[in-house]
């Protein structure tokens, strides 16, 4: 198969160098930055590599919402499969992009976009053949879960545990779309689309970890619990609720323990029953690899009928995910959806103990 690869940096370097060595495969060109484009394969004209007719398959591995989103639209118009890594780009525009390469009979992957190597969507999408998924739910993020565990095991306080995820590589400079909630909630989006087959919304709101205090941390572990950045979604026949809050843990749960900047997935089916899936949301090797797994299954694959396979009629019904949340030392009941807004609203701490998980 012969490829084209848009962004050379972490994950497109090792991308590219994979290919290179792989007799299967063919890396035709390589979208670099102008001035960088010092290697034949190299260009920083795009509409060359998107006008090629030998390029079968697209790799997206830019960063943001632009121009990945239009790149990724005019290759599947030029009739080319697209594997990506960007989920920003990817939730932008998740409708359109699947239903263009449903109408052009093509493949679109994006098994590096939701949890780097770990295999969630592989999982999800094998898993949903014979099963109704009923929850998904877990770490979907590194830079958060490295702060709290730090915070957790050295008593360390917020802003300097910052810091150092930001030396060590594990926090970008501005970490507003992990603390934020919005990296886990474009992960909790694509993922229950591919679990629930429909088009989940993204009208609803998130909660993250920038008013996370140690003293907050000392309070839930003097009671045996611990709190852990998570992706919530769960199902109820076509109703679904979906949400990104830090969640009230007993120390028992495995999630409690997750260290540094690993993830674990729970995916709930109604015959496999719970699955959980612990590894490397990001990093270099282990996300191409993600990369590289999609393109592989996509050269094997037979050619691609036209089915819909997101076309399941589903409601966004926030009342199915409800508990307590711990908002500036009180204590309320009600829907995530509802929490999350007071919240915010308040400019507070929100930890969310789900009562039907
Ligand atoms: N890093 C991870 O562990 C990880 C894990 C999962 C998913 N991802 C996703 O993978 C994507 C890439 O991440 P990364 O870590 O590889 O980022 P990165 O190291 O910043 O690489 C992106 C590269 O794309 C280049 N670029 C940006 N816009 C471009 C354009 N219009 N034309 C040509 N080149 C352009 C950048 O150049 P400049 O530096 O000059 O801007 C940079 O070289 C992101 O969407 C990210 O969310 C990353």
């Amino acid at each position: 198969m012969r490829i084209a690869v848009l962004g050379h940096g972490v994950i497109g370097r090792h991308v590219c160098a994979t290919l290179e060595a792989s007799p299967a495969h063919e890396l035709k060109w390589i979208l670099e930055r102008p001035g960088l484009d010092t290697e034949p394969k190299m260009t920083s004209d795009v509409g060359k590599i998107l006008s090629d007719p030998e390029v079968e398959l697209v790799c997206d591995i830019l960063p943001g919402t632009h121009p990945s989103y239009e790149y990724m639209k005019m290759a599947l118009e030029a009739g080319k499969h697209v594997v990506t890594v960007n989920k920003a780009a990817l939730c932008f525009g998740f409708k359109e992009l699947v239903e263009l390469a449903e109408r052009n009979g093509l493949f679109l992957r994006y098994e590096a976009a939701c949890g780097g190597t770990i295999p969630d969507i592989a999982e999800t999408l094998k898993l949903a053949q014979t099963n109704e998924i009923e929850a998904i739910y877990g770490i979907m993020n590194g830079t958060t879960n490295f702060i709290i565990d730090k915070m957790n095991r050295e008593g360390a306080e917020f802003e300097p545990t910052l810091r150092e995820a930001q030396r060590l590589g594990y926090a970008e400079a501005d970490p507003t779309a992990d603390l934020s909630g919005f990296d886990v909630k474009n992960k909790i989006i694509i993922i229950s689309n591919t679990a629930y087959k429909c088009y989940c919304t993204s009208e609803f709101p998130m909660c993250g970890i920038q008013h996370l205090t140690k003293e907050l941390l000392d309070d839930f572990a003097r009671q045996g619990k611990t709190v852990k950045l998570f992706g919530l979604s769960v199902r109820r026949g076509n109703r679904y609720a979906i949400g990104v809050a830090p969640v009230v843990l007993p120390m028992t749960a495995l999630e409690a323990h997750v260290p540094t900047n690993f993830n674990l997935f729970t995916l709930r089916a109604d015959k496999a029953g719970e699955i959980k899936l612990y590894g490397q949301g990001a990093g270099g090797v282990p996300t191409a690899d993600a990369v590289v797994r999609d393109i592989t299954a996509i050269a094997e694959a037979p050619a691609r009928t036209g089915e819909a396979y997101f076309s399941r009629p589903m409601v966004y019904d926030p009342s199915l995910l409800f508990g307590k949340g711990y908002i500036g030392g009180t204590v309320k009941e009600g829907t995530l959806d509802e929490l999350c807004r007071q919240a915010l609203a308040a400019g507070q701490f929100l930890a969310f103990e789900p009562d039907n998980l």
